[in-house]
């Protein structure tokens, strides 16, 4: 039986209103440092097409790491299972922009989620051409997943990022020592840092994750990707979606997600349900500390935990 959705989302929209730990915003992104860490909002789209929102649903923010689910469903989809001589599937136990297991690892990252990883996923989906052509083609990609042109970048964030990401810079050229990017750097971080800016609502990020609830189809027919591969995409979200911190989701939650440092974090019911939440303030493993405990009470009230 389908829980009483309607009801559940507006005890959690009460119940975060008065959350006193919100956590903090990112502040080594200074454009993201800007945002007003008291927002919250919540996007529900059921199997059977039903959408339910709360709190500040349609207010766009920076998807930041969620992006690394749709660029890894692109690059499957250029390369395949090839993808995994370069880039590993197993959860990192490190930062989200840690660099040492590289040295050991031969330039291969754990898995697409951490920032290496999704720069060689980068690399892959550039295929030769200009950071614009992969842009455009990860823009065209949400546009059909949510049925929705609006979606865009938000240039300010994107030049924030190009001009203090020095981490990411430093992993971007030492996989090139490796030969594991195969791009000139500036123009794999010019695509990194642009997709990761994309702005996006609960509302439309719950809309473009509805291929992995329904096996990897899409709603409007059509397939996007096989079931085979949806299923593998929300194995590496439940295992490595939350950086050092997806045991603890896995614990807390129970679902596959994906977090970014905008404070956004998709969430997946295969058969059941897409999810979206946002609140700026992160924890101390960068991901969303009141989205987080939203989607605790959520699987708490549903029984949605796949465990
Ligand atoms: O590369 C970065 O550091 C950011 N553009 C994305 C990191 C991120 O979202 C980590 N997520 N929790």
């Amino acid at each position: 039986m389908m829980p009483d959705l309607d009801a559940i989302v507006a005890d959690i929209i009460a119940t975060m209103a008065q959350a006193e730990e919100r956590g903090a915003v990112a502040a080594y992104i200074p454009e993201l440092a800007k945002v007003d860490p008291a927002q919250f909002g919540i996007a529900i789209v059921t199997a059977d097409g039903r959408m339910i929102t709360g709190g500040d649903a349609d207010t766009g923010f920076s998807i930041q790491s969620i992006s690394k689910v749709f660029a890894l469903t692109l690059a499957l989809g250029k390369v395949g299972d090839q993808l995994w001589e370069r880039v590993g599937r197993e959860p990192s136990g490190n930062a989200f922009n840690s660099i040492t297991q590289l040295e050991h690892e031969q330039g291969i990252p754990r898995n697409p989620f951490i920032n290496a990883g999704a720069i060689v996923v980068t690399d892959v989906n550039l295929g030769g051409h200009q950071p614009r052509v992969a842009i455009g083609e990860m823009l065209r990609f949400l546009h059909y997943l949510c049925e929705d042109d609006s979606i865009a970048i938000n240039e300010a964030v994107a030049a924030s990022e190009t001009a203090t990401g020095f981490r990411n810079a430093a992993l971007a050229n030492y996989m090139r020592a490796f030969d594991n990017v195969r791009h000139p750097v500036d123009l794999v971080l010019g695509s990194y840092f642009h997709q990761c800016a994309i702005e996006m609502s609960c509302r439309q990020l719950a809309l473009a994750g509805r291929f992995l609830m329904l096996d990897g189809r899409h709603p409007g027919g059509g397939r996007v990707v096989s079931p085979r591969r949806a299923r593998r995409i929300n194995a590496l979200m439940l295992t490595c979606g939350h950086y050092d911190a997806s045991g603890d989701f896995a614990f807390r939650v129970g679902i596959p997600g994906k977090s970014g440092v905008g404070g956004g974090i998709l969430a997946i019911v295969p058969g059941s349900a897409s999810i979206a939440v946002w609140s700026p303030g992160l924890n101390a493993s960068g991901n969303s500390q009141i989205g987080t405990q939203a989607l605790e009470e959520l699987a708490r009230h549903t029984g949605w935990s796949v465990f």
